[in-house]
């Protein structure tokens, strides 16, 4: 087994995309039926069969919740045939179950491989997150400002009026004060029902998408696959791991965390260079859904490398046997 240092990013980017198609394809016939849980085992399914068919001593840092929770994808699981680098992996075979049981926009799966030991291992909690896209300053906008302090920071540094700035935000009771605080600086929202790893994407594309700015908690695991891309992309993301009770501090504690009240920046979540794929399921403003007609399927996913900063958008057309 070779070890971190031989991180084959090139010649596994491939496979990662096929992983993540793999996933794709598997929950397209269950796309606005209604069942948030069939949906995601059958992405589940699909992506551990096709990762364990990649030759890598892998890892799941990030996955499917602790092995007692989750049979397959779980904390710890290795997969991979084992012959090649020791990796670490955080997926999210669907991110949007409900916006897939729904079909609502921006569901993607979702998965980021890097050297091992260089992933932050984020519990199951929320996480405050704060992301922009490339092309500002280190510390633009941080954490410790208000919502309306950053968007004003954010519309200087851009040379544009808060007005003229827009903030993603997941629509949560939680929010409410921070989207009235945001709002009164003049910017606009883009509010989603879910899908925050696309959320912060979107900041990355922002001539494209529209979203100049991500800010709001949810899933420390997806806080981390959102700095996976935006270290490929470009960018800027903070978080903070929240705590609700003592059960979720001490499986931040037993995931090996010991200052809990750590802001980490993108390259403390990532801390070496990263490959990303992301495949659409339901079509958003990042990526197409799966699109299905007689005989085939296609999907679009985005697969990146920070090494090279590459981002490609590759379309797969898959016969349906
Ligand atoms: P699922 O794919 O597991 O349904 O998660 C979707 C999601 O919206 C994430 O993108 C986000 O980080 C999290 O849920 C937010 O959590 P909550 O719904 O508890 O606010």
């Amino acid at each position: 087994m070779a070890d971190a240092q031989d991180f084959q990013d090139r010649m596994l980017s491939l496979g990662l995309a096929r992983v993540s198609e793999a996933a794709a394809l598997a929950s397209a016939r269950l796309v606005g039926r209604g069942d948030e849980k069939a949906a995601d085992q059958a992405a589940v399914n699909a992506m551990r069969d096709q990762l364990n068919l990649l030759d890598i001593a892998g890892v799941v840092v990030i996955g499917e919740g602790e092995r007692d929770e989750a049979p397959m994808l779980f904390i710890g699981e290795e997969v991979g045939t084992g012959k090649g680098p020791a990796v670490d992996i955080a997926l999210d075979p669907l991110e949007g179950t409900t916006l897939t049981a729904k079909d609502m926009p921006n569901a993607l799966t979702v998965i980021a491989m890097a050297p091992r030991g260089t992933l932050l291992h984020a519990p199951d909690v929320y996480m405050e997150k704060l992301a922009i896209g490339p092309g500002y300053a280190v510390g633009t906008v941080t954490l410790d400002m208000s919502p309306a302090e950053r968007v004003r920071a954010l519309a200087k540094a851009k040379g544009c009026a808060a007005a003229d700035i827009s903030v993603c935000i997941l629509e949560r009771p939680r929010h409410e004060a921070m989207i009235e605080e945001v709002r009164s600086t003049g910017a606009s929202i883009r509010l989603i029902t879910d899908g925050d790893v696309a959320g912060v994407i979107h900041c990355a594309e922002a001539e494209i998408t529209g979203i100049d700015m991500y800010m709001g908690s949810g899933g420390a695991p997806e806080g981390v696959l959102a700095a996976s891309a935006l270290k490929c992309m470009g960018g800027q993301i903070y978080g903070k791991l929240l705590f609700r009770n003592d059960d979720e501090k001490s499986r931040a504690r037993k995931a090996g965390i010991t200052d809990l009240n750590r802001i980490y920046t993108r390259d403390e979540m990532v801390t070496a260079d990263v490959i990303f794929a992301a495949t659409g399921v339901t079509s958003g403003s990042i990526l197409s859904g799966i699109r299905r007609e007689p005989g085939w399927m296609t999907t679009e996913t985005l697969l990146m490398r920070s090494k090279t900063g590459s981002v490609r958008r590759m379309t797969y057309r898959s016969p349906v046997k």
